[in-house]
Order: C-alpha cells, then sequence, then structure tokens
C-alpha cells in the first residue's frame, strides 16, 4: 500500500526542504493553514510570549536549527515523541496532550509544573487511534489565561484507516486541514488581553471575534473535490454550532470522526455541537462551489444566570503577575463580549477555480470502534457524579471543591465501568473531559433545547456521541452515562498507580475547582 508513503509526502512537511535557521511564523503562510512538523523530529518546543501588552504566546517548534511557530505535530501512531520543553514565560507551565493516554509522568496535568525559566523532557510513544489530538498548557488556576494567550497546538495522528480513507476520497493534499478554533475579544483590530471579570471567572470567558489557527477571518485555498477537516472547538468556554454556507445555502457534510478518531459509518449532517475541547472530522466536497463559509449558528445554550458571583481569584494569582498588564476576575464589564450561542464566522473555503479532481467515494465503512457497547459487562460497576451550583464557589463536581494533592476516588486497572453525570436544571452546559483512556457516551436523558433537536434513535445520543470520546457535552437538566476503560499500555512507564484528571473543560471553571484527581491503580 503506497497510502501511507503518499500521504506523509505530500504534508507540507517543516522538517524538510527548508533553509536551515530560519524561524516560519505561520500567520504569514497566506490561503494556508499551518505547517506540519513530524512530532518524531522534535528537539526542543519553546513555550513563549511575543508580546508583553496583550499577553499573547506561542508554542515554537525547534527541529534542530530550524523553528516553526504555532505548529501542527503529526504523527504515524507507533511513533516516539523525545523532547525538552523550555518554559520562556514569566508564570510556571506545562504541557498536556489531550486525548492521548501518556503516564501520568508525561501528561502535564499539572501535579508537576516547569518554573519560569526552567526546561523539561517527555518522552513517550504515541498508542492512540488516529485522530486530531492536541497539547495545552495545563497549570492549576493558570490554565485560562495561559490557553487563551495562544499556548494550544493541535497534534495529528495518522494509521492505516486514517491512510485508507484519504485514499479512497482522493483526497489532495490541500484538502486535508486540521484546524483550533478558539475566541478573542477584537478591539479595534486588535486582540484585547485576556481580563476576564468576576462574571467571566464564574461562567466562562467569551469572545467577539474567532481566530482559525490563529488568524482572523481565515480564508483557506482547497481545490475541488473533497475536503476532509478536523476541528477543534480550542475556546475557553465558547459552545459552536458549526455549519457550512454557500451564499444562502447551507452545504450539507458529512460527519467521519470524533474525539478520539474515526466513527465505524460516515453520517450525513447540515450542522453539528462542538463544545469547548471537542474534535471533529467532517468532510465535504467542495466541487462546484467557490467560496464555502464556515459559520457557528445560532443556539439557546440553556444557560441560566445565577445571582451571587462568587470571589473566583485562585491563589496561585498572587505569586505571578498576569501575562499582559490586565486585571483577572476583577470588576468591571464584559460589554465587547458575545453571549455564549451568538451566531459567529469561523473561516472559509476558497475553492481553486480550474483545478482540482473528481471526487472519490466516501467510503461506508471507516473503522472499527473500539469499547463497543455490547462489550460491556453486565455488572460494570456505576459511579456518578453530580454537577452542581454552590453560591460561594461557583460550579462544583458533586458539591466539592479540587484538591489538587487528593485522590477524590480510585479505579482499577483495566476495570470497564459505567459513569453517569447528572447536571442540574438550573445550570449551564459543561463539557467534561476525563484523562487517560477515552469512553463512549452509552445514552443521554432530560436533553432539551438545540441538542434535544440533533439526538439520534440510538439513546437519545447526539451524532458526536456515536464515536470514541475523550470530552462530553452535558447540558442542563441532562443526565449523560458512559462506558469507560480504564485498561492502560503495559509498558513500564504506566507502572504503579497513575493519577489522572476528570474536569469540566471550561476553562474558567476547570481553573475554579470543577476539577477531580482520580488514579488507576
Ligand atoms: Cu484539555 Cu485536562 O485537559
Ligand atoms: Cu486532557
Ligand atoms: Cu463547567
Amino acid at each position: 500500500m503506497p497510502s501511507r508513503r503518499r500521504f506523509l509526502a505530500t504534508l507540507p512537511l517543516a522538517g524538510a526542504g527548508l533553509l536551515g535557521g530560519c524561524r516560519i511564523a505561520t500567520p504569514h503562510q497566506r490561503g494556508q493553514a499551518g505547517v506540519r512538523v513530524p512530532a518524531g523530529s522534535l528537539r526542543r518546543l519553546l513555550v513563549e510570549r511575543f508580546d508583553a501588552l496583550n499577553g499573547r504566546s506561542q508554542y515554537v517548534a525547534d527541529l534542530g536549527g530550524r523553528l516553526v511557530e504555532r505548529p501542527i505535530l503529526v504523527a504515524r501512531r507507533g511513533e516516539d515523541v523525545d523532547a525538552e520543553i523550555v518554559n520562556r514565560l514569566p508564570q510556571p507551565t506545562t504541557v498536556h496532550f489531550h486525548g492521548m493516554v501518556l503516564p501520568e509522568s508525561q501528561d502535564g496535568a499539572g501535579f508537576e509544573v516547569i518554573a519560569p525559566g526552567a526546561s523539561r523532557r517527555v518522552h513517550f510513544r504515541v498508542h492512540d487511534r488516529s485522530a486530531l489530538y492536541w497539547l495545552h498548557a495545563h497549570v492549576h488556576g493558570l490554565t485560562a489565561e495561559q490557553v487563551h494567550a495562544g499556548l494550544a497546538a493541535l497534534f495529528v495522528v495518522t494509521d492505516e484507516d486514517d491512510a485508507a480513507l484519504d485514499a479512497a476520497l482522493a483526497l489532495h493534499e490541500q484538502n486535508r486541514i486540521a484546524l483550533a478554533l478558539a475566541d478573542v475579544r477584537m478591539d479595534s483590530g486588535r486582540i484585547a488581553p485576556y481580563a476576564p471579570t468576576a462574571q467571566d471567572c464564574l461562567t466562562g470567558w467569551l469572545g467577539n471575534h474567532m481566530l482559525a489557527n490563529g488568524i482572523a477571518d481565515a480564508v483557506f485555498d482547497v481545490q475541488a473535490g473533497w475536503v476532509r477537516m478536523q476541528l477543534l472547538n480550542a475556546c475557553n468556554a465558547r459552545g459552536l454550532l458549526v455549519a457550512l454556507r454557500d451564499g444562502g445555502t447551507s452545504v450539507p457534510f458529512f460527519l467521519l470522526g470524533t474525539d478520539g478518531g474515526l466513527l465505524s459509518h460516515p453520517v450525513a449532517l447540515e450542522r453539528v455541537f462542538l463544545h469547548p475541547a471537542e474534535r471533529i472530522d467532517i468532510a465535504v466536497d467542495v466541487s462546484g462551489q467557490q467560496i464555502v463559509a464556515a459559520e457557528s449558528l445560532a443556539f439557546d445554550s440553556r444557560a441560566h444566570a445565577h445571582s451571587a458571583i462568587p470571589e473566583m481569584k485562585h491563589p496561585v494569582r498572587s505569586r505571578y503577575a498576569p501575562l499582559a498588564a490586565a486585571e483577572v476576575c476583577g470588576p468591571g464589564s464584559q460589554e465587547s463580549a458575545l453571549a455564549d450561542g451568538t451566531p459567529l464566522p469561523l473561516f472559509s473555503l476558497r475553492v481553486q477555480a480550474g483545478v482540482g479532481r473528481t471526487a472519490g467515494k466516501l467510503p461506508a465503512d471507516l473503522s472499527a470502534l473500539p469499547l463497543e457497547d455490547a462489550a460491556l459487562p453486565a455488572d460494570a460497576r456505576i459511579r456518578r457524579f453530580r454537577l452542581d451550583f454552590d453560591e460561594r464557589s461557583g460550579f462544583l463536581i458533586d458539591g466539592l471543591p479540587y484538591r489538587i494533592d487528593e485522590i477524590a476516588f480510585r479505579v482499577e486497572r483495566g476495570q470497564r465501568e459505567v459513569w453517569e453525570i447528572k447536571n442540574s436544571p438550573i445550570s449551564m452546559s459543561h463539557p467534561m473531559h476525563l484523562h487517560g483512556p477515552g469512553f463512549r457516551v452509552l445514552r443521554r436523558q432530560g436533553t432539551f433545547g438545540p441538542a434535544r433537536a440533533l439526538a439520534t434513535s440510538s439513546g437519545g445520543r447526539l451524532p458526536t456521541d456515536l464515536g470514541l470520546k475523550d470530552t462530553v457535552t452535558v447540558w442542563p437538566n441532562e443526565t449523560v452515562w458512559l462506558a469507560t476503560n480504564f485498561a492502560l499500555p503495559s509498558e513500564v512507564a504506566f507502572r504503579g498507580a497513575q493519577r489522572y484528571l476528570f474536569h469540566c473543560h471550561n476553562l474558567e471553571h476547570e481553573d475554579g475547582i470543577m476539577m477531580r484527581n482520580f488514579a488507576i491503580v
């Protein structure tokens, strides 16, 4: 099968063909969605702030002489990553590889931070299925600020199923796109610093403009035929209802995959929810179109306001200054923020005239899904979580605040459990994320509003629930049941108890106290 070599060879890889010693800045590469870097050739990952006025920061890949700003890492399943993380921020940081099954020591979950000016080696094998993963800052109390500042990067994992799909679609290299969508507040054409009010720190920080891979009003050039897009919602708190449009008409697309890789079969859709930290893999045939605009449609977020605004300032704030000269969780107004569910343009595809190829045939079968429901033992233990609100502390899991030095519960290695997550009726949606092994969504109950309209006949699940997940949104009043599997790879690094996190990926909630440590023993 030449498909693997073809795929790797046709990616615009930064490791080859570039002049030594240069620094590549992604935003200047017009029409391109980013520079892909083989994760295996990463020597150092620099964490730097490049604008002290507004705090903007970025990851820079050092490939041994060549520097690539805001890289998109690419690895084949089974490959190794071995790099040094260099923290050039005035704050401590960590790098968490979201969605990947890593030993605790490499997971970057915030137990051991990298001090300002310090470095730390990260080395691991990529065990995961082909999918879009991502890396981001995860230092408790500073996560929201650092991710918002730009410390998030994409990590594309490929494998045989992934290559077979591209071959079947006859996908042109230019038509495979991976994007991180993150909202910012634009103020007279400039990105405003992260300066959340106390209200933002309670409900989550919202911007008014979307960046796609760091680019505002991004336009990417594609050719006729299929376009395959792997999209990440990298917003701190904003939910997206993604749709594609050509002028006034909606352009239907296919959902191919979710957080943890390909579905078993494609699902035809016209819109799909993408909440913070979730990923979708979609295919659209742009033959005959000129501009295809991706946008987030209007929806009722079902969020209910709370009367009290608790004091949310994290203790770490007394030790480190913000990345920009700004106050965090202070008084002040959020005038320029757009409410969750407000329609928002995301990015556009410009179909190049006269080039391209005939679209291949979308395969009916994409991949064998792990953790099929049938494999769940009948006597699997049910673990229950309640998402709640407290007037003094804000949003909580089971009424208890996060404590970094506490292990909230232990699960046995190899055990399969059913997790029941129940959100209260007067609340907001919480994108709940599990570190370590992914899960399947079994069923939803109590779904109302815009999500209800998308529910399938299969247990009330949404289309994105049909794949392997690491983040699941629980809407107000909903109960969601998950099939988990706490098997870990057998390599040495995973020996002994492994601490992982379960938390809300609304980053202000995460920095608040809506998080739990647990251990796989
Ligand atoms: Cu993407 Cu614990 O997070
Ligand atoms: Cu994670
Ligand atoms: Cu939350």
